[in-house]
């Protein structure tokens, strides 16, 4: 009688803790969530709730990732292994785990990924894989991950960009690359999908020869897409790729060069690119420097005038006030805009002084989102 108590006793307790160090939640879109953030497990321990679709175990002791050990879990959404001691990730034979959206894998022990690498998941919206010890990736380390939209390979080894590694990903809009060791960007590397919208490339040793014209201009085509994050701030900041090398350039922006400087034309044996495209005009861009920056004063969207002598495209980064006014008249709480100013094309002769100016695109970075438009340039 006295035992059948204390086991009547124990299957209550173990109904109420679930599985030890694991606490049961939801997560902020109310998915059922089990937290095992450092439980010390080193494999997935039984008697979590089969219905959980995100699985936290953060600073645990995995050494090795089964993706068949997630099955289990048919409606798994998010996995979360960062700060373990996962060595490599193997392509699977199928797409084992078709609901996965979120994998974190941050802070392991990785150091390359081989070809298929994720093909058992091939959902994955955002994949993390920062502070590892990655170097090699392949053409094809991403195939299969059509729906990858944040892809996160910062604080790496990586040194060389694989020419197509893009091209499997035509859903990409976030790519974190910062603090590696890239040195050089293989040409057209963004030619499947041109617009990357959130670009992170700084802290890399950029080499300033001829084999950076093609990040130069890509640089000048989409300024507006590069930032730099610290913490959960993002700030948008196109000079943050710089040169490393040659000595005399060291932590000189890449976009500030013109591409003579770049690629001097007694250089060439190293002339790259394809000598049937005309070579771009590079007098167009004149960046001002920071302490140019222009203020604002109109709302906007709206048109401006500036008083300037620089021809063609360039960029104003401006604080506004803290509150503005948005499009449609809806407040926004933001205080910081890059904007991008296009000049209006008149046939006006060479060095007239006044021009004018409309607001072509703005983005709010402050809040660590996004909004835009594009006022059409029309004159009016
Ligand atoms: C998971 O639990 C830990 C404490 O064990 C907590 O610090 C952490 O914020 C939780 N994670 C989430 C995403 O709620």
């Amino acid at each position: 009688m006295k035992l059948f108590i204390v086991l009547v006793l124990l299957h209550h307790v173990a109904m109420a803790t679930a599985v030890v160090g694991c606490l049961s939640d939801q997560d902020k879109d109310h998915r059922p969530r089990e937290n095992c953030t450092a439980a010390g497990y080193s494999d997935i321990p039984s008697g979590l709730d089969l219905a959980t679709k995100v699985l936290l175990f953060p600073s645990n002791q995995f050494s090795r990732l089964s993706w068949s050990s997630f099955q289990i879990f048919p409606e798994i959404y998010e996995v979360d292994l960062t700060s373990n001691q996962v060595p490599e990730v193997a392509p699977s034979g199928g797409p084992l785990l078709p609901t996965l959206s979120v994998l974190r894998l941050g802070a392991n022990l990785l150091t390359a990924l081989p070809d298929g690498s994720f093909s058992a998941c091939p959902g994955l919206t955002e994949l993390y894989l920062d502070r590892n010890a990655i170097h090699a990736l392949s053409d094809h380390a991403f195939s299969g991950l059509s729906r990858l939209e944040i892809l996160d390979l910062s604080s790496n080894h990586i040194k060389v960009l694989p020419q197509l590694m893009l091209h499997p990903l035509p859903a990409i809009e976030t790519l974190f690359l910062e603090n590696n060791m890239i040195q050089e960007m293989p040409d057209d590397w963004f030619s499947q999908k041109e617009e990357v919208p959130y670009l992170y490339l700084s802290a890399n040793p950029w080499s300033c020869s001829c084999s950076l014209l093609y990040l130069r201009r890509y640089l000048e085509d989409y300024e507006f897409n590069f930032y730099v994050r610290e913490g959960p701030i993002i700030r948008s900041n196109v000079e943050s790729v710089e040169c490393s090398s040659p000595p005399d350039r060291k932590g000189t922006p890449v976009i500030s060069l013109e591409n003579i400087e770049l690629c001097p034309p007694t250089d060439t044996t190293h002339q790259r690119g394809d000598s049937s495209q005309p070579t771009r005009t590079t007098t167009s861009t004149i960046r001002p420097s920071s302490q140019q920056s222009a203020i604002l004063t109109t709302p906007f969207p709206t048109k401006t005038t500036m008083t300037t002598a620089m021809p063609s495209k360039r960029t104003v980064t401006f604080e506004s006030e803290p509150s503005v006014s948005m499009g449609g008249g809806e407040k926004g709480q933001v205080t910081r805009y890059s904007v991008i100013l296009r000049e209006e094309r008149g046939e006006e002769p060479e060095g007239r002084e006044e021009r004018d100016w409309v607001v072509g695109r703005w983005e709010v970075t402050q809040r660590g989102c996004k909004e835009e438009d594009k006022a059409a340039g029309g004159r009016g």
